[in-house]
């Protein structure tokens, strides 16, 4: 370490010590040991009965580890091309020709693209063996190594194929730090900011072992809460929606902890300009990421006008564009749609709120279900469909408003009105999905997930109904499951709220 920009007590840690467990369900919580010298525990940290160790590393990596079996050692290489599926395969091949079984230990030893690509094999071989990582950069002590993903890239991005795996054990040896090139160790600095507005409070005042363990800590609740990054682990993607855009923008010129430093100065005025914070807040952040000697400004020559597109396309934004934003109850998810007519960036991000609100709507003569032409609409009445949805959203923590209208213009302002706090919409507009454009204008303003909704599936049905106005501006549709479709749309709606929530 020749570089120990924001870290004041770096070297006076001493031999501090500190263990955080990860819970998770079942038999699966495991520790995660920090300190100076810990790698040294590690036979002690060996699933019981552990008969071989099958050590993954790369080369370089100067960490000795003596696990107090039998180990061998594989080496994988360096650099995103490497962390792909052939290695795990070839892995697996050699761990196989080497008679590695399940009563035996995979070890990851290094930073995160180690951990992964190691992770991911251990999970897979033999349908799953013990893997145990030994972290060596921040970025890697701090998050990679904690909360079980693992992944490789294909040809098509980075980290499409992976799985959840929790480690039997996490060991962080600061002592690893001491050799990481000064670009490196920034880089850990700038996934290290996030934690600051995730629950961390003023991590640079703390001494190292101290700061990586409140880290471990924070994504330790978040994992608890939610393993599988269903809703709330979502929000340790703080400051990374525009800092993957930046990425792929500058050709990878840009580091990703250094991208997420200037993500978060961005989520930050995002935040600002929606009202949600006050510019002290903005100035903080700003402290933050400098003090920590990360890049302040776009690098020059960034093609602007391709981040938006870019955020569009991030792997997370399902069902829009999704930001985590700070504010007055601490960082939240916000989500925008894309629509069909490539709307600039009016209105603002949904909160959430304790119980999301979800507006269901119903168009011209829904109000005769159950009377008219039950053949094709069938015989539920509009209360039966209402009060399905409504029992459905309840039991998926979502609360319901309903409006039924035969008038266009209640079914805009209702819509209108949902802009305030309304996390999303379901819309059955009758007839007027065929043809109302101001039907289409209005859900086209709303920034929530919408899903449209019809009893019968007017795609199979008289051509004036083959075509949809409120496709183009819809999240997703639900059509020709009759009353079933009802509940079925809360269900999507919750998905889509907690993908973006
Ligand atoms: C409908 C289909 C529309 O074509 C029709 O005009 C309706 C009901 C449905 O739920 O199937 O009124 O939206």
């Amino acid at each position: 370490m020749t570089d120990t920009a924001g870290v004041p007590g770096k070297g006076s840690a001493g031999h501090e010590r500190r263990e955080v467990d990860v819970v998770v369900s079942g038999a699966r919580s495991y520790p995660v040991v920090i300190g100076s010298g810990v790698v040294a525990e590690l036979a002690s940290w060996l699933p019981e009965g552990t008969a071989r160790v099958a050590v993954v590393t790369q080369s370089g990596i100067r960490v000795q580890v003596d696990p107090g079996v039998a180990f061998e050692t594989y080496l994988i290489g360096h650099g995103e091309e490497h962390k792909c599926m052939s290695t795990v395969e070839d892995l697996c091949s050699r761990w196989s020709e080497d008679g590695l079984t399940r009563g035996d230990c995979v070890l990851a030893v290094g930073g995160g693209m180690v951990t992964d690509v190691a992770g991911f094999a251990a999970s897979v071989y033999h349908r799953g063996i013990p893997v145990i990582h030994v972290a060596t950069t921040l970025l890697a002590q701090i998050d990679a190594a904690i909360g079980g993903k693992t992944g490789v890239n294909l040809p098509q991005g980075k980290n499409l194929v992976g799985t959840f795996w929790q480690p039997s054990a996490v060991l962080c040896d600061t002592d690893t730090l001491d050799t990481l090139p000064p670009r490196e160790w920034r880089c850990g600095l700038g996934e290290l900011a996030k934690y600051h507005w995730l629950g961390g409070g003023r991590l640079d005042e703390l001494p190292l072992v101290e700061r990586i363990a409140r880290c471990v800590g924070v994504k330790a609740g978040f994992v608890a809460s939610d393993e599988r990054e269903a809703g709330r682990r979502a929000l340790l993607n703080y400051g990374h929606t525009l800092a993957h855009a930046l990425e792929i923008a500058g050709g990878h010129e840009l580091r990703h902890g250094e991208a997420v430093g200037l993500g978060l100065l961005f989520a930050a005025e995002l935040a600002r300009a929606l009202g949600r914070i006050d510019a002290a807040a903005v100035a903080e952040h700003r402290r933050v990421v400098g003090g920590y000697g990360l890049p302040m400004r776009i690098p020059d020559g960034t093609d602007v006008g391709s981040l938006v597109p870019l955020m569009f396309r991030d792997k997370k934004a399902i069902g829009g564009l999704t930001f985590v934003l700070d504010g007055p109850g601490g960082c939240r998810g916000g989500s925008r749609r894309r629509s069909g007519g490539g709307r600039g960036d009016s209105g603002g991000c949904p909160m959430s709120s304790a119980v999301p609100m979800v507006l269901l709507l119903s168009g011209p003569n829904l109000n005769l279900s159950g009377q008219r032409e039950p053949e094709i609409y069938g015989s539920a009445t509009l209360d039966d469909l209402v009060e399905a949805a409504t029992d459905e959203a309840a039991a998926l923590g979502m609360e319901v408003q309903h409006l039924h209208s035969n008038h266009e213009g209640d079914l805009v302002d209702a819509i209108q009105a949902a802009r305030a706090e309304t996390a999303g919409i379901v819309i059955n507009a009758g007839a007027l999905s065929h043809y109302s454009w101001a039907i289409h204008d209005a859900l086209a303003a709303f920034a929530g997930p919408v899903v449209e909704l019809h009893l019968s599936n007017p795609g199979a049905r008289e051509a004036f109904r083959h075509e949809s106005v409120v496709t183009p501006v819809a999240t997703a549709v639900i059509a020709g499951l009759g009353a079933a479709g009802y509940p079925l749309a809360m269900r999507a709606m919750a998905g889509l709220l907690a993908a973006t929530f």
